[in-house]
């Protein structure tokens, strides 16, 4: 099978424009710091009606290959993982087909997968699972992932966004997935979930997702450190895995703060696994919870308050970095957690990441998760795929730093036209496009079938 299957490429797209949290706070007439500190988000990218899940992968697709120079004939499989479904049986990936056309390329296996937000972490796996097949022809696979997460007005709606990414996925990759290491948990739960079709807004138990979320972290840890030091064993090493052994750690975004708790759990289990006697002094401050169950601890804030301080240093070094797309632009749902990837590697450099381990929590409510790995290479030197990988992203902030600020008045106003034309026949979507991003593509007409037209702005 060829080596260090894994990600050789990675490009992000996010809207033009973004409404800003206080300013969201202030609008809302909630307490000051209730989405900046309390959910750590401090902007939220939103698309206009001229934009749909179609569009914002068209773009990142085309924004990935016209970078790499790549021709569209070595694509051998493009999967997409989205939770945005506007249509119950045309894939979000026919769409995509439109951009090989000239190329003559139509043998690209791969479909859409959907399970709210864990679509792009399945379409990851398929691409690597088929490059590890017998069916793999040599070619590259990309993985898209993007989706439009609105809430209707109320306490869940500061945790939108929108965005897509799209990877490159092939052999001897700087990012490479580490081999039999994953640790999954699915059940099924009714946490947020999409059952109204006639809209755009999911049904929300926020608290219950929080739990859910916590729960499928604990269990993919668990099945994570089982597999990892069985593999151990066997290379004769018989000792616990712990978070030390992980050099970053990524989350899926749902809003900033769960992730630094998510973090402070890991930490807890590690803490609740090793023995009575560890002379750990990372785990100061948390002896008073020795004898508790991780499944109790959900909602207990004592522990939460002594989890945060404990982790805080490795925190600020394992993870924080990674949150920079999420707290600017929201949750992204299926893209968010490899958002989290490309504001990892934009804020280090190649040198500071060759040879470190990178876990990855993905979580999708209703609900599937899985804990995951990824190597980095070893060669950081200049023109290495990670040095050009690293770099390929190192602009991500000035790219945000350069989207438009609007008023939570025009953000309300548009969700307000996406609830109108949600579904909608016959019409061209009002706005313009000098709102977007040059080379963006957006929605030129849905004809009265349905049939939908798109166009790229210069
Ligand atoms: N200053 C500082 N902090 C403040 C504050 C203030 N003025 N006011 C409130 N806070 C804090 C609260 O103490 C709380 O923090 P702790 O939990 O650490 O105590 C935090 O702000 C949030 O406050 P509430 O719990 O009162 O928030 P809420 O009930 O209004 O809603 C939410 C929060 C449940 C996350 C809601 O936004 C929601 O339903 N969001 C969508 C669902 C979601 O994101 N779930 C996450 C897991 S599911 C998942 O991951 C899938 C996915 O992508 C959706």
């Amino acid at each position: 099978w060829p080596k260090d299957v894994g990600i050789l490429e990675l490009e992000v797209y996010f809207p033009a424009q973004y409404v800003d949290q206080t300013d969201l706070e202030k609008y809302n007439n909630v307490e000051a710091g209730k989405y900046t500190v309390g959910l750590g988000q401090t902007q939220m990218g939103f698309c206009s009606v001229q934009e749909d899940i179609n569009s914002l992968c068209l773009t990142v697709v085309q924004r990935l290959m016209e970078r790499t120079q790549l021709p569209w004939d070595s694509v051998g499989r493009l999967e997409v993982g989205t939770e945005t479904i506007i249509d119950k049986s045309k894939a979000v990936k026919t769409v995509l087909m439109e951009l090989f056309q000239d190329s003559g390329n139509t043998d690209i296996e791969g479909i859409d997968t959907t399970n709210a937000c864990y679509g792009g972490t399945a379409s990851l796996f398929n691409a690597a699972n088929w490059m590890e097949s017998s069916y793999w022809d040599g070619r590259y696979a990309l993985v898209v992932c993007g989706d439009i997460a609105v809430y209707p007005n109320g306490n869940a709606r500061p945790t939108g966004g929108a965005g897509a990414v799209a990877m490159l996925i092939g052999p001897n990759a700087p990012l490479a997935l580490e081999q039999g290491l994953r640790g999954t948990h699915m059940e099924n739960a009714y946490d947020f979930y999409k059952p109204n079709l006639a809209s755009e807004y999911p049904l929300v138990d926020g608290k219950l997702s929080i739990q859910c979320y916590l729960r499928a972290l604990d269990r993919c840890y668990a099945s994570y450190r089982r597999k990892i030091q069985n593999q151990w064993k066997q290379d004769g090493i018989d000792r616990p895995f712990t978070l030390d052994d992980i050099q970053y750690m990524i989350f899926h975004t749902p809003f900033c703060k769960m992730v630094q708790k998510s973090l402070a759990r890991l930490m807890l289990s590690d803490f609740l696994s090793s023995s009575n006697d560890t002379q750990n002094t990372s785990y100061k401050g948390l002896e008073a919870f020795r004898n508790l169950k991780l499944e109790e601890t959900y909602t207990n804030k004592d522990v939460d308050k002594a989890l945060l301080k404990a982790s805080l240093e490795m925190f600020n070094k394992k993870t924080r970095a990674s949150l920079y797309l999420s707290t600017h632009n929201g949750n992204m749902y299926t893209s968010s957690l490899y958002g989290c990837l490309a504001s990892l590697l934009a804020h280090h450099s190649a040198q500071d990441l060759a040879g470190s381990r990178i876990g990855a929590f993905s979580y999708g409510s209703g609900l599937a998760a899985s804990l995951f790995s990824f190597r980095v290479s070893q060669n950081a030197s200049p023109g290495s795929p990670l040095e050009k990988l690293v770099s390929s992203v190192s602009d991500l902030p000035k790219r945000l730093a350069s989207r438009k600020r609007m008023s939570p008045e025009e953000f309300t106003e548009v969700m307000n036209q996406r609830e109108q034309f949600y579904h909608k026949a016959n019409f061209s979507p009002p706005g313009d496009t000098n709102n977007l991003f040059p080379g963006t593509w957006y929605l030129e007409r849905v004809d009265e079938m349905h049939r939908r037209k798109y166009a790229r702005r210069p």
